[in-house]
C-alpha cells in the first residue's frame, strides 16, 4: 500500500508528513499531510487494519484530491512487537503515539496467564483518554430488533474513574483484613456488611474527572444537533459516586459555556439540548423498548461498558460500531471487538468496526466530508446485500439474498464504491 511506513525494524517517519499539533486550549491543528500512527493489532488485526487504511485513503483522495493526504506509520504493540523481540507495549510506540496526538488501532489481546497490565489500559492511561465515545447507528445490516433505524445514540463512557482503577483487596488477604478493620473499627460499619471472608473493590469517582467528561459530551451534543441527553447512573443506591456524577453533570449545565443551551426542562429549541436523569436499569430497558428516546448517553465507566455493548447489540453487535478514546486533544480510535482468534487468518473477519473508526477519526480531524463518504459507501455496499460471512449469513437468515465476500474483497468493494459515489 502506498504512503504507509510498515515496520522495518525501526520507526521510520515519512519526511513528507507533518505532525498534528496540540494548542494551549487543547484543540488540535491538523496539517494537510498529517502523520497518523496505527497499531495493526493481534488476531484478526492484520486482516482488518489494512482494509481501514485502504478505505480511509480512498475517501481522502475522493474528497480532497491531492490537497490532503495521510502519512501512515505503523507502530508495534502486542504480538507483533513480541515477534520483533520488543515489549508488548514498546516505549517508542507510546512516544510516537503521544507525539502524533491522533492514532488508530486494531484489537490487542491480553495473553491469559502471562500477567502484566492490559495493553489497552496502558494506552488509555498514558494519554489520559478520559472519554470513550461510541456512536451507535444503523446502516442496513442484519439486526435482532424490529425497525433498527430507530437506534442512533452516542454513548459517552467515562474512562478514567470507577472500579476500573483496580483498587482491590482479594478475600482472606492481609489487605482485605486491614481495610475491613478500618471500616469496622474507625467508620462504624457492621460486620454483617463486611464479613471476615469479604473481598473489596473500591469505586472512586471524582468531580474533576466527571465534569471534564460531561463537558465533552455536552459540546458534542450541541455541535451535532443532538437534543435529548440521558445522564445515567444508579444514584439512588451509590449516592457518593454515581449519584454525585449525576449531580455534577447538572452543575456543568449551569456553567457559563452551557447555561441556556443545556436545559433541564421543557422542549429543547434551536441550539439547545435537554438533559434527563435516568437510572441505569431503566436505561437498559428503554434502550431495547424505545431506543429512539435519547440521542446521547453520558455515564460512568462500568455502566458505560454494559450500556455501549447493549446499544451495539441492537444494531447487530460491536462489529458494526466504531469507537474513539478521547482526552484533552489526544485521541485513539479503535475497533470495538476483540482479537477474534477463532477466525484469525481466514479472511472472514468483518472489518467494519475499524473502518467506521477510521471515518470517526477523519471527523475528529475536521475532515467531515471524507468521514461522511465512508458512512455512505458502507451503507450502500451493505444495502446491496454484500459483506463478510457474518453479514451474508445474517441476511440469509432474514430471507434476503446476499453475496459473501472475504475481508479484503469487502474492503475493496467499499473503497471502489467511494471512488464511484
Ligand atoms: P472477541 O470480540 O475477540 O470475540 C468474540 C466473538 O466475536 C468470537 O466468536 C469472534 O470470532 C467474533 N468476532 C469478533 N470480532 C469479529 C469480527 N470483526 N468479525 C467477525 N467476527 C468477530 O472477544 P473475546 O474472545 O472476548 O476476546 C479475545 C481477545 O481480545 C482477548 O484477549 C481480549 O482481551 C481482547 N480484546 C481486546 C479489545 C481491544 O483491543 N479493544 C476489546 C475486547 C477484547
Amino acid at each position: 500500500m502506498e504512503n504507509v511506513c510498515w515496520w522495518k525494524g525501526k520507526l521510520e517517519i515519512p519526511k513528507e508528513g507533518s505532525f498534528i499539533t496540540l494548542n494551549p486550549d487543547k484543540s488540535i491543528t491538523v496539517p494537510n499531510n498529517p502523520i497518523i500512527p496505527f497499531i495493526v493489532g493481534d488476531g484478526i488485526g492484520p486482516e482488518i487494519t489494512p482494509e481501514m487504511i485502504k478505505v480511509v485513503n480512498a475517501a481522502v483522495e475522493k474528497v480532497y484530491g491531492n490537497s490532503k493526504k495521510i502519512y501512515w506509520v505503523e507502530v508495534l504493540a502486542g504480538d507483533k512487537a513480541e515477534e520483533n523481540g520488543l515489549d508488548r507495549m514498546p516505549k517508542e510506540t507510546l512516544e510516537l503515539l503521544k507525539q502524533s496526538i491522533v492514532s488508530i488501532k486494531g484489537p490487542l489481546g491480553t495473553p491469559v496467564g502471562k500477567g502484566g497490565k492490559s495493553l489497552n489500559a496502558i494506552l488509555r492511561q498514558s494519554m489520559d483518554f478520559y472519554s470513550a465515545i461510541r456512536p451507535v447507528f444503523y446502516m442496513g445490516q442484519p439486526s435482532p430488533i424490529p425497525n433498527p433505524e430507530r437506534v442512533n445514540v452516542t454513548v459517552f463512557r467515562e474512562n478514567s474513574d470507577d472500579v476500573y482503577m483496580a483498587i482491590e483487596y482479594m478475600p482472606k488477604t492481609e489487605g482485605a483484613a486491614k481495610v475491613r478493620k478500618f471500616f469496622i473499627e474507625e467508620m462504624g460499619v457492621s460486620e454483617y456488611a463486611l464479613p471476615e471472608d469479604v473481598g473489596i473493590t473500591v469505586k472512586p469517582m471524582s468531580e474533576y474527572k466527571t465534569k471534564r467528561h460531561v463537558r465533552k459530551a455536552f459540546r458534542y451534543a450541541l455541535e451535532n444537533g443532538k437534543k435529548h441527553i440521558a445522564v445515567v447512573g444508579k444514584g439512588n443506591i451509590m449516592k457518593a459516586t454515581e449519584g454525585a456524577f449525576i449531580n455534577w453533570a447538572f452543575e456543568v449545565a449551569e456553567e457559563d459555556e452551557f447555561k441556556g443551551k443545556i436545559i433541564t426542562e421543557g422542549e429543547p429549541g434551536e441550539g439547545q439540548a435537554r438533559i434527563y436523569k435516568v437510572i441505569t436499569d431503566q436505561m437498559l430497558m428503554q434502550l431495547v423498548l424505545k431506543p429512539e428516546y435519547y440521542d446521547v448517553i453520558i455515564t460512568q465507566n462500568l455502566n458505560g461498558d454494559y450500556i455501549s455493548d447493549l446499544a451495539s447489540a441492537l444494531v447487530g453487535g460491536p462489529g458494526y460500531v466504531p469507537s474513539g478514546n478521547i482526552g484533552d486533544g489526544y485521541a485513539l480510535f479503535e475497533s470495538t471487538h476483540g482479537t477474534a482468534n477463532d477466525i484469525a487468518g481466514k479472511q472472514i473477519a468483518n472489518p467494519l468496526s475499524i473502518i467506521l473508526s477510521g471515518a470517526m477519526m477523519l471527523e475528529y480531524l475536521g475532515w467531515k466530508e471524507a468521514g461522511n463518504i465512508i458512512y455512505q459507501a458502507v451503507k450502500s455496499v451493505i444495502n446491496e446485500g454484500k459483506g463478510t460471512p457474518d453479514i451474508a449469513s445474517g441476511f440469509r437468515k432474514m430471507g434476503k439474498e446476499a453475496t459473501e465476500l472475504s475481508t479484503s474483497q469487502f474492503g475493496d468493494e467499499i473503497a471502489n464504491k467511494i471512488k464511484n459515489l
